[in-house]
């Protein structure tokens, strides 16, 4: 029997009571904290939760002792959930280093893409790869994110953009999730960009992603999501919907890039059509917030991107005054953020967006679980959920959001197991 006592945190981040509905307006910044907390883990889950007077009196009552449990002591840390990302683009090959100097020399991001390189540069080099060499790359990211206290991702396809590369993607994305502590949520992306071979014939292109590559997908059972890159000159909003109401025919629920570059009606679009998220937002109009409020759809939020790509953010004041439930992630691609680190997109969200680091936390957290409908597993620590745990080198929750660039992880457990240490 794996048995664990974290013992005595400083703080102590249960993020309660949100496992069925997101946090909202006020709720973002109710943390749940208990001061010289403890936890205890019994196989996977966790198995109480209190403070360190109630947990001795626990662990006596039901363990009749701490015989053959192992103790952490956490005195002076920070225990909170693991950081969940709700939005990545895991699995690919080759790197886009050379797109900076372009984009800092004026040429922007969908120009480059126009021309064939962005999106389509990576897709050559992912086309290219083989399954075996696409795992080993992914696993090595998948260390690097768990470094970063990140417990779970969610990976998209999106850069074979032909049935056989699509499929090997998501192909890779499980047998990583297999293989490694993290776990990995699937999402098909074949419509992320018009492949170069349709290039003038786009429509045959939604119909090979709507007649081929959604049955298959999902008659395999390689994906729980279906994105949709719905963008001025990448898919339109008629195209998406489409391609995400024959997606939820096949049982794969509909997100979606939204809003991104050009305001499009795809905050709108995501609430008519029953979205768990839509994500990015840079553009999202007045009417969309308050659809997605009404709707209950997750903000997805990626400040990294916008930094990398040197755009203004999204209105996050704006979405959490209108009570849309909002959601952190790295966006983590070749692209437009390369980067595995949550913790930095966090201390973006704050200085960028004005997001407090108490939102920040339920955002990167419970919502984030709410966006990849994980949140009856993760993203709190409350008995009975799986025992992903992060533990900060830190006195109390703000410093995650204040050190900015300075990795605080101490230690990681992954369904119960001491996994970074
Ligand atoms: O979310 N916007 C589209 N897709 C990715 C970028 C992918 C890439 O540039 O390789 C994004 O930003
Ligand atoms: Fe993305």
């Amino acid at each position: 029997m794996n048995r664990w006592l974290i013992h005595g945190a400083s703080q102590l981040l249960t993020l309660k009571g949100a496992s069925d509905r997101p946090k909202r307006g006020k709720q973002m910044s109710e943390l749940g904290i208990i001061e010289q907390g403890s936890l205890a883990i019994e196989n996977e889950r966790i198995f109480a939760v209190g403070s360190r007077e109630e947990m001795e009196r626990e662990v006596r009552l039901r363990w009749g002792g701490l015989d053959g449990v192992r103790v952490l002591n956490a005195a002076g840390k920070v225990v909170m959930p693991g950081l969940i990302d709700p939005h990545t683009h895991l699995v690919f090959a080759g790197t886009r280093e050379y797109e900076l100097e372009m984009r800092l020399n004026g040429r922007t991001y969908l120009e480059i893409l126009q021309a064939g390189g962005g999106i389509l540069a990576t897709t050559a080099m992912t086309r290219s790869a083989t399954e075996e060499e696409l795992t080993e790359q992914t696993l090595k990211r998948l260390d690097r994110f768990l470094l970063h206290g990140v417990t779970t991702v969610e990976a998209k396809s999106g850069y074979g953009l032909t049935l056989q590369d699509e499929l090997k993607q998501l192909r890779v994305a499980r047998r990583v999730h297999e293989e490694h502590p993290v776990d990995v949520v699937s999402t098909f992306m074949g419509a992320h960009a018009i492949p170069e071979e349709y290039k003038h014939d786009p429509e045959e292109y939604v119909r090979l992603v709507i007649g081929e590559m959604i049955p298959r997908v999902a008659g395999e059972g390689l994906a729980e999501f279906c994105d949709v890159f719905c963008e001025k000159g990448v898919f339109s909003l008629e195209q998406t919907e489409r391609i995400l109401t024959e997606a939820k025919r096949w049982g794969l629920v509909p997100k979606l890039h939204a809003d991104e570059l050009e305001p499009m009606g795809g905050a709108e679009l995501a609430a008519r059509i029953g979205a768990i998220s839509a994500d990015h937002l840079l553009k999202v109009s007045d009417r969309g917030i308050r659809a997605m409020a009404e709707a209950g759809v997750v903000a997805v939020l990626l400040p990294g991107t916008a930094f990398f790509l040197m755009a203004p953010c999204a209105r996050a004041r704006d979405m959490l005054e209108a009570g849309v439930p909002v959601a952190l992630s790295t966006d983590f691609n070749p692209g437009s953020s390369p980067t595995v680190s949550l913790p930095v997109i966090m201390n973006l969200a704050c200085l960028n967006m004005k997001m407090t680091p108490a939102e920040v936390i339920a955002a990167a957290t419970i919502n984030s679980a709410h966006a990849i409908g994980k949140a009856g597993e993760i993203g709190s620590l409350e008995p009975g959920k799986q025992a992903d745990i992060l533990i900060l080198d830190a006195p109390n929750y703000a410093h995650l959001s204040y050190h900015y660039g300075v990795n605080l992880t101490d230690s990681v457990f992954k369904k119960g197991e001491l996994v970074v240490q």
